[in-house]
């Protein structure tokens, strides 16, 4: 996948798959089944680490964790998230840990917060050659200053700034942008007003493609389940029975059985 192959599918109306992964081992499976985007999100710092927020997930933390999803991908495009603190101080700042990211975890390219008060870092980024992601709505980052999770953009001025911020990241050449938590005919508005592709998560059907955090779309998360969370299996409930089958035969020694024995 490339970011030109994107563009051409927004072009031809097909619409792209996009899934967060943090592993080898799933990002693996996630490939073979026919992802078109693999994204290591900061929520790795909410799935992986525990974490309340993604706010704490450093820079060298995101890039383990990219270089496993990297060595899975063999038709994916893998965009790597750049965490809070690492683009907002300077654009130089940004710009140098661009370069880190993608020289240290070998992803394709970056995912940054925010509209016209980052573009700066961005069309930086974009001018050497590092292809950026937009994410605009709710933006995780920006948690404590929006006081929740909920939904973005439901008034006219807040819908007309990221209408503004989505054209401007489009003609800073961003490959792709990020709608989250957004009414369906705003995002639906963002589409058609931007030549790059527009991939959505609780913004509707009619953004290019949509975007969901794998282990929520599983079913592996089972306490989270927003109105835009499909869950496409429940292997919550199939890992928990996995296991407890597991202790039982641990506990009655029928586990390892003769056949399973040297
Ligand atoms: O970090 C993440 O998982 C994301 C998606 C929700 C788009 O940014």
């Amino acid at each position: 996948m490339t970011t030109a192959k994107l563009r051409q599918m927004k072009a031809n109306g097909e619409k792209i798959a996009m899934l967060t992964s943090y592993d080898f081992t799933l990002a693996s499976l996630v490939d073979e089944a026919g992802i078109d985007m693999l994204l290591v999100g900061d929520s790795a710092s909410n799935v992986v680490c525990g974490n309340q927020y993604t706010l704490p997930i450093t820079v060298d933390e995101m890039i383990f964790l990219t270089k496993g999803v990297v060595r899975a991908a063999q038709h994916a495009l893998v965009v790597c998230d750049m965490p809070f603190g690492s683009y907002q101080v300077s654009e130089e700042e940004g710009v140098r840990n661009a370069i880190k990211i993608l020289k240290e975890s070998g992803c394709d390219a970056v995912k940054i917060e925010g509209g016209e008060e980052v573009l700066p870092a961005i069309r930086h980024m974009i001018q050497i050659g590092v292809p950026v992601m937009g994410h605009l709505g709710l933006t995780p980052q920006s948690v404590n200053q929006f006081g929740g999770y909920g939904l973005r953009a439901k008034e006219e001025s807040e819908a007309e700034k990221l209408l503004h911020d989505a054209k401007l990241l489009d003609e800073a050449g961003c490959f792709a942008i990020t709608l989250e938590k957004i009414p369906a005919a705003l995002a639906a508005r963002v589409t058609k007003s931007v030549s790059c592709p527009v991939i959505g998560i609780g913004a509707g059907n009619q953004c290019d493609g949509q975007v969901l955090v794998l282990h929520d779309m599983l079913g592996l998360n089972q306490g989270f389940k927003p109105k835009f969370l499909r869950h496409f299996a429940n292997l919550g409930e199939a890992v928990k029975n996995a296991v407890s089958e597991y202790v039982s035969a641990v506990k009655d020694s029928s586990f390892p059985s003769a056949e399973e024995s040297y």
